[in-house]
C-alpha cells in the first residue's frame, strides 16, 4: 500500500471500542454530560476540521500560519539542524511544509494522529513532494500513549511540533499532566514548537465557534453520527442543535450538543434520559495569556521564543524541555 522509499510503515495503536464505550458511559454519568473532544476526529469529522480551518471567521489557523511564515527564519534556527520533528495531531500535515522547506536537514518526520485515513493520504502527499525525507506516521491517540516508538534512524534533537492550539482542549490540569509526559517523553533538551491561541474579546472567540455556513455545527454534530455507527447508540440528529459560548470567568470556549426535546438515548444497553434544553458538553477551548500559559508548563518547560501577530490574537512558543 505505500510505495515510497522514504515512508516507513505505519505504527499502529489502534483504540478499542470497549474503552470508547466506556468513555462514553463515564461521561454520561456526570451530571453535566460530556464526551471527549477526540472523537470529533473520524474521517468526516478531520475534513469538517479541514473546512473549519479555512473559515473567515476561524482566526486560529491564519493566524498561525502568519505568525510561523513572517518568523520562519528565527523558527528554524530555534529548532536547530538535523531535528526529528514530531508532530501531534498532524491532521492532514499541511502545516509541517513550512518548517520542513526551512530547516536544515530534518532527520525525520514522524506524524501521530487519530484518524488513519486521513494520516494515510496525507503522509503518502507528503513523501511524494519530500523524497529525501524519513516518514515514519504514527497510528494512536496521542493522548494516550506513553512513551514515542524507537526511532530507527539518527537525529541530533527532538522536537515535538503541536501547533492549532489542541492544548487549549485540554482543562489547565490535564494540560500540566500532558505537558508533563510530553516533557518525559521527548527528554531533556528537546523542543516543542507550541501553537498558543490568546484570551481576547468575546465577540470574536464566539464568532469563531458560531460560523455563519455552520460548519462548526456540522463537525459538532457528527460525534452523535459517530457514536451511532461505531458504538450502536442510537441518537436522533435532528433533535440537538450546536451551542458554543464563552466563558469568560474560566477564558474558555465551551461547545456543547443541546437538546431539543425531551429524549432516551441507549448506550449499550443503558438508557440516558435527557431532558429538552439540557446539554452534552463536547469541548473546552480554553485561551491563555502568555503569562498564564508560561506558569502552566514552567515545572517542565522553560519559554525559550515567543512569536505573536500584532494584535496578540495567537503565539507560537518555542519551549524547552527542563
Ligand atoms: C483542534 N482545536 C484546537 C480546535 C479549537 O479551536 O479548539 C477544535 C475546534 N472546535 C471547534 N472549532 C474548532
Amino acid at each position: 500500500m505505500i510505495m515510497n522509499k522514504n515512508l516507513l510503515r505505519v505504527e499502529k495503536y489502534e483504540p478499542e471500542v470497549e474503552a470508547l464505550l466506556s468513555e462514553v458511559l463515564e461521561g454520561f454519568s456526570s451530571r453535566q454530560k460530556q464526551l471527549p473532544c477526540k472523537l470529533f476526529y473520524d474521517k468526516e469529522g478531520s475534513s469538517l476540521f479541514d473546512e473549519i480551518c479555512a473559515l473567515d471567521e476561524y482566526y486560529l489557523t491564519r493566524t498561525e500560519r502568519a505568525i510561523m511564515k513572517e518568523n520562519i527564519g528565527a523558527i528554524s534556527n530555534a529548532l536547530g539542524k538535523n531535528t526529528l520533528l514530531i508532530e501531534l495531531g498532524s491532521g492532514s500535515s499541511r502545516k509541517i511544509r513550512l518548517l520542513l522547506d526551512s530547516i536544515k536537514n530534518p532527520a525525520g518526520y514522524v506524524p501521530i494522529d487519530i484518524s488513519e485515513e486521513h494520516l494515510v493520504d496525507s503522509v503518502k502527499s507528503l513523501a511524494r513532494d519530500y523524497p529525501g525525507l524519513r516518514i515514519m506516521p504514527v497510528y494512536a491517540d496521542y493522548t494516550q500513549l506513553v512513551k514515542f516508538p524507537d526511532f530507527e534512524f539518527p537525529y541530533s534533537r527532538k522536537v515535538v511540533y503541536y501547533p492549532g492550539s489542541t492544548i487549549g482542549n485540554f482543562s489547565p490540569s490535564a494540560a500540566r499532566r500532558f505537558m508533563k509526559s510530553i516533557a518525559k517523553w521527548a527528554g531533556r533538551g528537546s523542543g516543542l514548537l507550541i501553537g498558543v491561541d490568546l484570551v481576547k474579546d468575546k465577540a470574536v472567540l464566539e464568532r469563531a465557534y458560531n460560523d455563519g455556513k455552520g460548519v462548526t455545527a456540522k463537525f459538532n454534530l457528527n460525534i452523535l453520527k459517530r457514536l451511532n455507527r461505531e458504538t450502536g447508540m442510537d441518537f436522533d440528529l435532528a433533535k440537538w442543535e450546536h451551542y458554543a459560548y464563552y466563558n469568560t470567568d474560566k477564558n474558555r470556549i465551551e461547545m456543547h450538543l443541546r437538546s431539543l426535546a425531551e429524549q432516551r438515548v441507549h448506550v449499550n444497553g443503558s438508557l440516558f434520559s435527557m431532558k429538552k434544553g439540557e446539554t452534552i458538553l463536547t469541548e473546552y477551548s480554553y485561551k491563555y495569556t502568555l503569562k498564564g500559559f508560561k506558569e502552566l508548563v514552567s515545572n517542565f518547560f522553560a519559554v525559550e521564543e515567543v512569536w505573536t501577530d500584532v494584535d496578540m490574537n495567537f503565539s507560537v512558543q518555542y519551549l524547552r524541555v527542563l
